[in-house]
């Protein structure tokens, strides 16, 4: 049992443990349309925040991870990047929201924010979840230290920002009404990875969090993979969801259009599940067709 634990096999066999409510009287056609912080696209289903995709893969991964994101209209999170990286993904054209690591000095982060608003990206976020290193010690990223956000150093942030900030890395009730109350313009529930183990699903918190979050747009990643994953997370709450790990793989084997081909081939997924549930739009969605087994 080498994984076990492991936080991405446990959310995987949660979301597989959902199943379906199909209502077909009545229902239409669906449509997908998605608006995030006052833009449109194709779909809910986004990137997820990778990084350091040219070191891990080749030169040019990353632009291939934007332009595919581009080509299916679909809005590109990116993740731990410098500012050339960050100027390069945005030449693309591709919409960006760009998660800033929690880094010690705090500069850094609102310099990046400022960056980020010069740039004209859609929103930024901070990976909360990444302050501590494998001992619970201070957490080092290619020479970054990290810290642990305050609550009141997140208020700050917020109140400084001329974009919405998006916290990453929430997995409980805790961090969401300290978030909500600091300001955040949207959390992503997600245990960026297996970060922990024995994470608690983001699919299971969701609704927790869905019944007080408001109107503050609530994102999921880990282990979404289909559409019918993406729908079980709409369903029960969340705004958009973000694949990450599979558009790796689909940048190796195809590049730009292999992103392109995964992201249009969940956005049909999608559409499918909406349809042969009644959930025929995203402001339509239904928390009451998803059933555990
Ligand atoms: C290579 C790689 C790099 C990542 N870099 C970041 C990062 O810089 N910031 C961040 O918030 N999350 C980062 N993540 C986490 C992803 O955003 C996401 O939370 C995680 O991969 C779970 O989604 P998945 O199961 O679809 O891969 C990274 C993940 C991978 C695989």
């Amino acid at each position: 049992m080498a994984d076990i634990g492991n936080s991405n096999r446990i959310a995987r066999e949660y979301i597989d443990s959902l199943r379906i409510e199909t209502r077909y009287m009545d229902s239409t056609n669906p449509t997908l349309d998605f608006t995030l912080y006052g833009e449109q696209f194709a779909s809910p289903i986004m990137t997820a925040a990778l990084s350091h995709l040219d070191h891990f893969m080749f030169p040019g991964a990353a632009e291939a991870l934007a332009q595919g994101a581009k080509a299916a209209n679909a809005a590109l999170w990116y993740g731990m990047a410098d500012d050339a990286e960050i100027e390069r993904l945005s030449a693309t054209g591709a919409r960006m929201i760009e998660i800033i690591k929690p880094y010690s000095d705090r500069d850094i982060i609102y310099k990046k924010i400022e960056r980020a608003t010069a740039l004209g990206l859609l929103a930024v976020g901070i990976d909360i979840d990444h302050p501590f290193g494998e001992d619970g010690g201070p957490d080092i990223v290619d020479g970054w230290e990290m810290t642990a956000l305050r609550t009141a150093e997140l208020a700050e942030i917020c109140k400084h920002a001329k974009l919405p900030v998006i916290v990453k890395g929430v997995l409980s009730r805790h961090d969401a009404e300290l978030c909500l109350a600091a300001g955040a313009g949207g959390l992503v529930l997600s245990h960026h990875n297996n970060r922990i183990e024995y994470a608690v699903p983001p699919l299971v918190i969701l609704p927790e969090i869905a019944a007080f979050a408001g109107d503050t747009p609530l994102f999921v990643d880990c282990e979404i993979r289909t559409g019918m994953d993406a729908f079980k997370a709409l369903a029960l709450g969340a705004k958009g969801v973000c694949i990450g790990r599979p558009l790796m793989t689909a940048i190796k084997q195809s590049g730009a259009d292999g992103v392109r081909d995964y992201l249009l081939k969940a956005n049909a997924e999608l559409g499918k599940a909406m349809a042969y549930t009644g959930c025929t739009s995203l402001d339509r969605m239904d928390c009451t067709v998803i059933r555990r087994v």
